[in-house]
């Protein structure tokens, strides 16, 4: 009985905290996101995001990136990253409105990033994109910071037998 308890304590602690927080999304070479919603339990701390490209063109042609912003800041962002340049992965380099980006990536690489929530709020709106030149009409979607599932994490109360 104990050994069964302690695989069920270790199962709801590895739950909650490893794989919740890291999400994962690809894009292809028809300028495609796999996901049109990402989201994270306001438990988490850090998210980490791992973008695949699973396409075979060059980032020059087909690059994406993957950049986390308030709704209302994605124009104002996509208009800076066009000025800033493919050098710059079509991101302004400092601009406060990005929350997380990663870098622009190519068919066959991927890339990770990994940010802290301590500045998300539960009601706000947030998309995510891609930041490449006429990509970012079709490549976004929605990132939802949701109201804790699980509230406050309690330890199993320990029974005396
Ligand atoms: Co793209």
């Amino acid at each position: 009985m104990l050994f069964m308890r302690c695989l069920i304590v270790w199962s709801i602690a590895t739950g909650l905290t490893a794989k919740p927080c890291q999400l994962e999304i690809t894009g292809d070479d028809m300028m495609r996101f796999n996901k049109k919603e990402l989201s994270v339990d306001s438990s988490c701390k850090q998210v980490t995001l791992t973008l695949k490209h699973v396409g075979k063109l060059p980032k020059t042609a087909m690059g994406h990136n993957w950049v986390l912003s308030k709704t209302a800041d994605k124009n104002a962002i996509i208009s800076a990253g066009i000025t800033a340049g493919l050098a710059n992965g079509y991101l302004a380099k400092g601009d406060k409105r990005i929350i997380a980006a990663t870098g622009l990536i190519g068919g066959g690489e991927q890339t990770t990033v990994t940010f802290s929530t301590a500045n998300l709020q539960i009601d706000q709106k947030y998309l995510f994109f891609c930041s490449f030149p006429g990509h970012y009409g079709v490549m976004v979607g929605d990132f939802l910071f949701k109201a804790s599932a699980t509230g406050k994490v309690k330890q199993p109360a320990t029974k005396k037998q």
